[in-house]
């Protein structure tokens, strides 16, 4: 399963790098407006940042509703840099524009999938990752990780190629539950990655070893 940071902070993302697992980027328009990324070119100059960062897909989100601006926009997005991925809302003219991108070479992510259904209409406009929001289901008193199970069920019957990108982590188990339940890629807040270091044994026994070293 890859790695991918969900962040636009920089030096998160950083600090995800140099741990050395990290294999990609995503972002939306919130955690961008978090970061105080206003204005075209600004925002622009903010994923080629990224892309220099990283080596590994970069997801950058268009923010028009219908067809034909969310095509400008992803294409203008995709020429940043070819690690661009157009990240595009599960609407109907999102389908579209997934297809469109397809069918041209551009790799997009297909972002707030919250059902089995939304994610088959995605591979088959042959979106390159789909991206169901497990932390915004179970808030809601569904199991999100349930949907990434039935996700790679269909998908691996079906034979569909879209990689399942499990978002909105809220923490290391839902990880560790993401990779069980078949999902190709987790994107995850830096604390949730760094959770998966934390084990209170691993604390003492180093501790006892270090003690003990002083005896050598
Ligand atoms: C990433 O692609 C999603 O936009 C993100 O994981 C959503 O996370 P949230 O539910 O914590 O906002």
């Amino acid at each position: 399963m890859k790695f991918f940071i969900d962040t636009a902070n920089l030096a998160q993302i950083k600090e995800a790098h140099d741990l050395g697992v990290l294999d990609g980027v995503t972002t939306n328009p919130s955690l961008m407006a978090k970061e105080g990324i206003k204005g075209e070119a600004n925002i622009l100059k903010h994923y080629a940042d990224i892309c220099e960062l990283v080596d590994g897909p970069i997801s950058a989100e268009v923010l028009s509703t219908d067809f034909k601006s969310m095509v400008e926009e992803g294409k203008k997005l995709a020429a940043i840099h070819p690690n661009i991925v157009v990240k595009v809302p599960m609407i109907k003219d999102g389908v579209k524009a997934l297809k469109y991108f397809t069918d041209n070479g551009i790799k997009t992510n297909c972002t707030l999938v919250f059902s089995a259904g939304q994610a088959i209409l995605a591979a088959k406009a042959g979106a390159t990752f789909v991206s169901p929001f497990i932390g915004r289901i179970d808030d809601s008193s569904w199991d999100g990780v349930e949907l990434i199970a039935q996700i790679a069920q269909i998908y691996s019957i079906q034979g569909f190629k879209t990689e399942i990108l499990a978002a909105s982590i809220r923490n290391a188990l839902h990880i560790v539950k993401c990779a069980e339940a078949g999902a190709d890629i987790c994107t995850c807040p830096l604390d949730s990655i760094l959770g998966l270091l934390k084990h209170p044994l691993t604390d003492i026994g180093l501790a006892k070893f270090l003690e003990d070293a002083k005896k050598m």
